[in-house]
């Protein structure tokens, strides 16, 4: 099969895999672009050796490569402080490539990936010297064939050292004739000033157009799809407001702790780690407003609308908690105060969304890993068929991570005689729905990637909605953070979700009078017409 050949059925199986029909078709049309592919592109790693680089970066281009979807000519330099031959560097980055279960040809999986080592190069340097990025530049030039090659920086390093990264790469390494472009990836900063400072940094030496800034949350498979599901579906999109929805629950837990990072970690902090970007990203994508096109520009701008229009933070708003033994672990401090676990209640003061509250909930060292959106309709009428008052209501549940799937939760009579109903759910698995495309599901930072490699940003981080998320975050974390007046509750590794989240959410609750609500929708069900059409 052709190359080009090959790209077109991976366009159409993308397209088929469902996710924003307006975002597929339109945005990926460079899959199968003779163009896109024969741009020369030299990738290149800052920070190699380390774990995001070997983790996730280059099994991420492996994956690429193998699925023919980069182009002809494509370098991969890997730039780093250790002194490492390109034999030894490729040996390093293999323990971590692999295809994925999807891929039924090993031979051909083998015979790719000693393909794409062959384009695995690697240049020891250090991050504060000019020269070294000159040394970087000049092996870069010798890979290049064509005079206009572009070349795309992966930051793979810790934000101490980006300033002095992006000074030398903007001072040594530019592609000469082709794009430059960084990705870098978070932390973005630790409150509104040091992002202030970061972007400033920035943007002394790259325009906003070359800066690709990752959340991979959003990159995964079924976040990409809340605007399918919502703007695709009339159905969906109908209801998607206070009208019908009471709450919206977005629940990430990890059944592990901070596995070797306790040294970024408790200097951040899971409020800072996943609830103002993996959690903030999630909820904008679902309650935003339609956008005016489904383009990077208009994207950003209504995500950045919503993310203003949330109602200021407090710690009132808020639960937090440490698991016990969090403070034994290597390089935390034995006084530590940094919450693994974080609960809070969010408003959103627009039409659409007043008096609906939002509970966001964040643990490391909780009972599974689970990453969750659970749309809650209002209740009346299920209450009234089932005639207790304990039934969850109607419920779309999204769930990003294990086991992708969508599924809305609907009341149903059960076969037979009796009249007993049940609440059950209509669903889409994927690995049922999607039985061929599930197995080869991409990982975030493929999809992410890819798209910055031709240069489209709709699935990126604008400046504009940084700047927004930190405006709503900085105040709450220096309240909870002074003088350590509001200690986190000590919970058990493995506890599921601590009770007082539960008075929390009941406090909010009952505040916008959404327990006790349903009147109108009792009403049609009390009467003949209702009745008649069921
Ligand atoms: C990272 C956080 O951004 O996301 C980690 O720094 C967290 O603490 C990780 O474990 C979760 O990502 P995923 O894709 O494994 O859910």
């Amino acid at each position: 099969m052709s190359l080009e050949t090959s790209n077109k059925l991976l366009k159409k199986s993308i397209n088929k895999l469902g996710s924003n029909p307006n975002l597929t078709v339109m945005d990926n049309d460079y899959l199968a672009s003779q163009t896109e592919l024969e741009q020369e592109v030299t990738f290149c790693v800052i920070g190699a050796s380390g774990d995001l680089s070997r983790k996730k970066t280059l099994p991420a281009l492996f994956s690429l490569y193998y699925h023919n979807v980069l182009p002809f000519k494509f370098h991969i330099v890997g730039f780093g402080r250790k002194r490492l031959s390109d034999e030894t560097f490729r040996e390093a980055a293999m323990e971590n490539l692999s295809c994925r279960a999807g891929v039924v040809d090993k031979d051909e999986c083998d015979r790719k990936m000693q393909q794409f080592l062959q384009r695995v190069h690697y240049v020891s340097g250090h991050y504060d010297s000019e020269e070294d990025f000159k040394k970087l530049h000049e092996f870069c030039c010798e890979l290049e064939e064509e005079e206009d090659a572009s070349r795309m920086f992966y930051l793979a390093v810790p934000p101490s050292v980006f300033a002095f990264a992006l000074k030398n790469i903007r001072l040594q390494a530019t592609s000469e004739n082709g794009w430059t472009r960084v990705i870098i990836e978070k932390p973005f900063g630790r409150d509104s000033e040091s992002y202030e400072e970061l972007r400033e940094t920035i943007s002394k030496y790259f325009d906003e157009d070359q800066v690709y800034r990752i959340d991979h949350y959003v990159g995964k498979e079924v976040v990409q799809n809340i605007t399918t599901l919502r703007f695709g579906n009339y159905v969906f999109e109908a209801l998607w407001n206070r009208e019908h929805i009471r709450r919206i629950d977005i629940v990430f837990k990890e059944d592990f702790g901070t596995e070797g990072r306790s040294g970024y970690f408790d200097s951040f902090g899971i409020i800072r780690d996943i609830m103002q970007n993996h959690l903030l990203q999630v909820l904008a994508y679902l309650t935003m407003e339609r956008p005016n096109s489904f383009k990077a520009d208009d994207i950003s701008a209504e995500k950045t609308k919503l993310i203003k229009s949330i109602r200021q933070l407090k710690a009132q708003d808020f639960v937090t908690g440490q698991y016990e033994g969090y403070r034994s672990e290597e390089g935390v401090p034995e006084d530590s105060t940094t919450p693994t676990f974080a609960a809070c209640v969010l408003h959103i003061d627009n039409n659409r969304w007043k008096d609906v509250p939002v509970l966001m909930v964040a643990g490391k060292g909780l009972n599974e890993r689970l990453a969750e959106i659970r749309i809650l309709f209002r209740k009346g009428l299920t209450e009234a068929f089932l005639q207790k008052g304990n039934s969850m209501g109607n419920q779309i549940v999204i769930r990003i991570q294990p086991n992708e799937s969508i599924s809305l939760h609907v009341l149903s009579k059960v076969p037979g005689l009796s009249t007993e109903l049940r609440e059950t759910c209509l669903d889409l698995t994927y690995k049922e729905k999607f039985e061929h495309e599930s197995k080869d599901i991409a990982d975030a930072y493929e999809r992410l990637i890819l798209d910055a490699i031709h240069g489209e940003k709709s699935l990126f981080i604008y400046d504009e909605q940084l700047e927004a998320s930190w405006k709503l975050f900085t105040p709450v974390l220096k309240e909870l953070e002074s003088e350590k007046s509001h200690p986190p509750l000590i919970y058990k590794f493995g506890d599921s979700i601590p009770s007082q989240v539960e008075s929390l959410l009941w406090k909010h609750e009952a505040e916008c009078g959404n327990c006790i609500e349903a009147e109108p929708a009792l009403k049609d069900f009390h009467s003949s017409e209702f009745r008649n059409n069921l």
